[in-house]
């Protein structure tokens, strides 16, 4: 029987002539109507902890663009908060964190992680289930323990993670510690969205590729697969979204690894590439510049065009390879998903 969802099915893999879209960050300020409402609240984290205003934004992309997912809308940064870090979010500035400089400063983290200080989001994602028609599927997300770790430890965004990479060649043991706690805490996270109503989960692991390989074997590849695995044996039916970006060559080797369901690529691997190197049982996710969508017109629809015909026979959800710009204009939003399903690739 068909999967009345088109995201499931391709990620049950089936390859479809029309691929279903969603898009990473698709709730946000490029919206006005999320604008107008982020405008009503004062801090990011009372935002995301209100049930009632985080379903609607999760909504909203979903309207107006018929996407055929709608992502929950939190942030990977909940984690760190409900273990009693403290968290704050600066407008134009990013994410602040009380830094974790010395293994000293992880006995400021809880002993336990409580999952049901997160019931908010648990309340979101029940409110989107009772509005979201049928043909779309909810995802819920955490951030990878590696990307999660590196806000964690530098207390806020860097552009090359500098501070986490130091803090675990120097204190190893300590940072073992903190990704096994995150480990811990991202799956009993994710398996609580799922009760709640989530049909997939996609963990972001957006700084992955700044690690040398022995380090991304150790904090990306054995926490993520551990976490696909812990998941997987609870709650097999859901499927799993892997983004590790900045995979570059070692996407395939990841696709059989990490046991997920779906790889999403990152802007800079050929897809054509990917579909010949990944397993069909894989599929894959991606991977448009967010750039591209920036500029729209002739360089859009190549690009997507290149991308729809690269992944074609292959099953495959259209994506961009990184979260949309807060400078993206609507009307290539919508071009976007025109072309998308006129199936011209
Ligand atoms: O995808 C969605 O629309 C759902 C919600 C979502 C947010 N953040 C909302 C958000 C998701 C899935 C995330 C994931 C996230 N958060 C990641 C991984 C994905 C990625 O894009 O790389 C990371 C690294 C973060 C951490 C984070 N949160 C940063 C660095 C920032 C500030 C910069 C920015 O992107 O705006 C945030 C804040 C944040 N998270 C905003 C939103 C809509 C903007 C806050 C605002 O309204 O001012």
């Amino acid at each position: 029987m068909q999967n009345e969802k088109p995201l499931i099915a391709v990620l049950r893999g089936e390859a479809r002539d029309i691929p279903p879209i969603w898009l990473m960050r698709q709730a946000g300020r490029y919206l006005p109507e999320y604008r107008e409402l982020r405008g009503k609240i004062g801090s990011f984290l009372e935002f995301c902890y209100t049930p009632a205003v985080a379903a609607e934004v999760t909504l909203q992309p979903v309207r107006r663009f018929d996407f055929d997912a709608a992502i929950l809308f939190s942030d990977i940064l909940v984690i760190p908060h409900a273990l009693g870090q403290e968290v704050s979010f600066e407008s134009g500035a990013g994410p602040r964190l009380e830094a974790i400089s010395e293994p000293a400063h992880l006995s400021r983290l809880r002993e336990h992680f409580d999952v049901e200080r997160l019931a908010p989001t648990f309340e979101t994602i029940e409110r989107v289930k009772g509005e979201l028609p049928n043909s779309k599927a909810l995802i819920g997300f955490c951030g990878a323990p590696w990307t999660v770790a590196s806000y964690m430890v530098a207390g806020r965004g860097t552009s090359d993670q500098a501070p986490a990479r130091l803090f675990a060649y120097r204190f190893p043991a300590a940072f073992a510690e903190l990704i096994a706690r995150l480990v811990e805490a991202s799956v009993s996270y994710l398996l609580r969205q799922i009760e709640a109503g989530a049909d997939v989960i996609q963990i972001f692991d957006t700084w992955a590729g700044v690690l040398a390989p022995t380090e991304f074997e150790k904090w990306v590849c054995a926490p993520v697969k551990k976490i696909v695995e812990s998941v997987r044996a609870k709650k097999p039916d859901v499927p799993v979204i892997t983004f590790v970006r900045g995979a570059g060559g070692r996407a395939p080797a990841l696709a059989r690894l990490l046991g997920a369901d779906a790889l999403s690529l990152d802007t800079s691997i050929d897809p054509a590439w990917a579909a010949a190197n990944c397993s069909n049982k894989v599929a894959l996710q991606g991977n448009l510049d967010p750039l591209a969508l920036v500029a729209g017109g002739e360089a859009l629809d190549r690009q997507i065009d290149s991308i729809v015909l690269a992944l074609r026979g292959h099953p495959h959800i259209f994506n961009l390879g990184h979260g949309i710009l807060p400078e993206t204009p609507i009307g290539h939003v919508t071009r976007l998903v025109e072309r998308v399903r006129a199936g011209r690739g």
